[in-house]
């Protein structure tokens, strides 16, 4: 017994040296030091041996084990270490590609926000951004939308307490400017905008643009040229425009812009209701009574305004029927941008 407890011995650690992966560490453990392994069963025929060897034998096989044991843990810390500096050992292939790492990319609306302003930017634009948290007096008061004006009814505010509310849009960003500078401004506001709206076309939050320009002299041809060279950048060149016009307190004329429906190009389709127009943003000549609010002289100056939404126009580029799934957050949606 003796014989075969060294013999087993010295098998076991040439096999333990042989071992150069956790797979072959894992089998040397279970052939020699599992609960059914070599020792083990050595071990239980300790009961054969003659009764004044058996402390003698008990205690060999004993330290042996140990031993092994000992010897076992050493070389599995090598081995898992060794790995890391593998590609040194000769036998690795060093031409293969390595693994990709995953990365993430920028949301959708960042980036056609981050487009849209680049586009404005080229044009000398400034970027600025206001808070999102906004004073009755910045987002209706400044913009001449008075207390109970039917105007405020389309906002669907959600109000913080009397006079502070979540911005409804980035105009309050023209006042704020406007007070606080002299024109000539050229300028565009990105941000989040809130309204307590939530269907297949409305989140409760958004985002928008807001441009403005105040100088001397600026007409209505201005903000078209502006948002003609805006629309044939961020779509296709050729993209028909047309000015509808429209309401908006704060100004005079107002209009809202249309282009040809990116989806049917204006044949009529369920996306554009059948008409061949798709609704993207609304504009005018800032209104003198604004000017008035900021303290400019609405006889020296004029300027033009709009604001755009940021998701209607990411849906229009990609494609998108439902606005929620920017902020569903699911991968399968937010990898394919
Ligand atoms: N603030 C308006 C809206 O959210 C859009 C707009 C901006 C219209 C600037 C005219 C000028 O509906």
């Amino acid at each position: 017994m003796e014989e075969e407890l060294l013999r087993l011995k010295s098998e076991a650690t040439e096999t333990l040296v042989a071992c150069s992966n956790a797979d072959e560490l894992e089998s040397f453990r279970v052939k020699y030091l599992g609960r059914k392994g070599l020792f083990t069963s050595v071990m239980r025929n300790l009961g054969n041996a003659p009764k004044e060897d058996r402390p003698r034998l008990g205690q060999l096989a004993n330290t042996i084990k140990k031993d092994l044991e000992a010897a076992f843990t050493e070389k599995s810390e090598a081995v898992t270490q060794g790995q890391a500096g593998k590609a040194k050992s000769g036998d690795d292939d060093l031409t293969l590609p390595g693994r990709a790492t995953p990365v993430g990319g920028l949301h959708p609306v960042t980036k056609v926000m981050e487009e849209i302003c680049g586009v404005f930017e080229r044009l000398g634009f400034t970027v600025a951004e206001g808070p999102d948290i906004e004073s009755d007096f910045y987002n209706f008061e400044g913009l001449n939308i008075p207390k109970h004006h039917p105007a405020r009814d389309m906002h669907d505010t959600f109000y913080i307490s009397d006079n502070v509310l979540l911005r409804t849009h980035t105009s309050p960003m023209q006042v704020r400017t406007m007070e606080k500078s002299e024109p000539p401004l050229r300028m565009i506001a990105p941000g989040k905008v809130y309204r307590c709206d939530s269907d297949i076309t409305h989140t409760p939050m958004f985002h928008q643009v807001e441009g403005f320009l105040v100088d001397k002299k600026v007409s209505f041809a201005d903000l078209k040229g502006v948002l003609a060279v805006f629309i044939a950048k961020m779509f296709d060149e050729n993209t028909a425009i047309r000015f509808r016009p429209s309401f908006f307190p704060f100004t005079e004329p107002s209009a809202e812009v249309d282009i040809a429906c990116v989806i049917c190009k204006g044949e009529g389709c369920r996306v554009c209701k059948q008409t061949g127009w798709l609704e993207i943003l609304g504009a005018g000549m800032i209104d003198p009574e604004v000017f008035k609010k900021v303290g400019y002289d609405p006889e020296e100056y004029s300027g033009f305004a709009f604001g755009l939404g940021v998701e209607r126009i990411a849906m229009l580029k990609y494609g998108i029927t439902d606005i929620r799934l920017f902020y569903e957050n699911d991968l399968r949606f937010l990898k394919q941008f």
